[in-house]
């Protein structure tokens, strides 16, 4: 039998809920309600998917064309609602299925994060995870005040620190501090409890923590660094690790370095599990599946104007001037995403044009392109899954439908069990044991 591997679903735009989008319902034009969302988790967690990973930033984008418009008009990601709300409902919703919300290190003092993370661990019984992420605009930073995002690799040595801030404010109470001892009626041993005095170069915390512990001790680790730097953050402190690199050799190089940094790191490399992008087309039949995928693709390049402008949101490049029908500028640089610009530079090797490289890039597959049947689907995955070596993949369908939902959970993951790929049950009660499972 082959080695399950875990699967995953990238939650975007967390509150718009598939506007514009058929297969709905009524209440999928509802963008405030979380109906959609919390159908989704169970239908998710009939699946047994290790986790949701909750997308989030905190601005609306302006950087294409010097306007807020397309991002207004198309809802690009806005509205969009606090994740940790999002995911308390998510778990109101659902019983064995992790969350991880993403909470950015500029936008919450350690304090403030460490307190939030240890609630939705508690409230979920163990069900937690945080995705790391170190912003990507210096927009967003105005909003909180600043005048803008530290430098890229600067993020990841403050990100450090952040880290070692939050660990020791989830370590300030010790195991077995609560006692809750009606015969004696001592809620917590306070010689369990400790102060963190926690000083460094960027960040400080008294503690301890008011909130009390995680119930795993901390929330589960998810990271998606692709640049260097942010691939030695990831492998240092990611229990799962997502990422979009194109391509079979690209995944499995990928992999292969963030389990040499791990191991490098003096970690398990077992320990951190990286999961794949992927946005599989499901049809009837073969055919079926082909014609939905030219569809798409007709439709990526339609909105060609709104995916540069989601690009443009995580690189700060203004796409807007760019003449489609030209090779890209190799000379350009970021201080947002870098790993997303890198990609679509290689697109255009060759000298490629802006729209051939961006068809490439975001009108077809994400990592690797799955196409088919479910059954020819869930072969492609087997394949894949042989050939890096694990750990699995998460699905990232753009905008939630209804039915965009039931094909994958309803159609593709039993196709998957049943050929021994993914779990058919869950086998421990939390986020981290199940990720460790296999
Ligand atoms: C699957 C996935 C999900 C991500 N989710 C977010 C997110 O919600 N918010 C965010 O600011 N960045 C997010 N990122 C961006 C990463 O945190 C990271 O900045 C990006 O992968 C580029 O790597 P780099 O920071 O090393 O350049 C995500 C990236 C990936 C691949």
């Amino acid at each position: 039998m082959p080695r399950p591997f875990h699967l995953g679903w990238f939650l975007q735009g967390s509150s718009v809920q598939a506007w514009g989008e058929p297969w709905t319902g009524a209440i999928g034009r509802d963008w405030m309600r979380p109906d959609l969302f919390t159908d989704m988790a169970r239908a998710l967690e009939r699946a047994c998917f290790d986790y949701i990973l909750v997308e989030d930033s905190s601005y609306v984008g302006e950087a294409y064309g010097g306007s807020r418009e397309i991002y207004l008009r198309h809802g690009l990601s806005v509205p969009r609602q606090d994740p940790s709300i999002v995911a308390t409902l998510l778990f109101a919703a659902t019983q064995r299925i992790g969350v991880a919300t993403t909470l950015a290190t500029f936008t919450h003092h350690p304090y403030l994060l460490a307190r939030i993370m240890a609630t939705l661990d508690q409230v979920s019984a163990g069900r937690a995870g945080w995705n790391m992420v170190t912003g990507s605009s210096d927009m967003a930073a105005r909003n909180l005040g600043l005048d803008g995002l530290p430098e890229h690799d600067l993020r990841y040595d403050m990100a450090d620190e952040y880290m070692a801030c939050v660990n020791a404010l989830w370590d300030s109470w010790e195991p077995g501090a609560i006692l809750a001892d009606t015969e004696s009626g001592v809620l917590v041993d306070h010689e369990k409890v400790h102060s963190v005095d926690f000083k460094g170069r960027w960040y400080s915390s008294r503690g301890p923590l008011n909130s009390g512990p995680c119930m795993q001790g901390r929330p589960v680790i998810a990271q998606a660094g692709g640049s260097p730097r942010g691939r030695r953050f990831a492998a240092t402190h990611g229990e799962t690790v997502v990422a979009n690199p194109k391509g079979i050799a690209a995944m499995k190089a990928y992999r292969d370095d963030i389990r040499a940094l791990a191991a490098a790191a003096g970690r398990d490399p077992d320990s951190i599990k990286v999961l794949f992008l992927v946005n599989p087309i499901i049809g009837e039949s073969a055919e079926h599946a082909e014609m939905r995928r030219l569809e798409r693709i007709a439709a990526a390049d339609r909105r060609i104007a709104q995916r540069l402008a989601h690009f443009s949101k995580v690189t700060n490049i203004d796409f807007s001037g760019f003449d489609l029908d030209q090779p890209i500028d190799e000379g350009l640089r970021t201080n947002g995403h870098q790993q997303n610009l890198d990609t679509l530079k290689r697109m255009g090797a060759g000298g490629k044009t802006l729209r051939q490289a961006f068809t490439e890039y975001s009108g077809t597959g994400l990592s690797v392109d799955l196409c088919g049947t479910v059954d020819a689907v869930a072969g492609q995955m087997a394949e894949a899954m042989q050939e890096i070596g694990g750990d699995g993949f998460l699905f990232s369908m753009g905008d939630v439908s209804r039915r965009v939902v039931a094909e994958v959970a309803d159609g593709l993951v039993p196709a998957l069990q049943a050929r021994g790929l993914v779990r058919r049950a869950y086998a421990h009660a939390t986020f981290r044991e199940n990720l460790l499972e296999f």
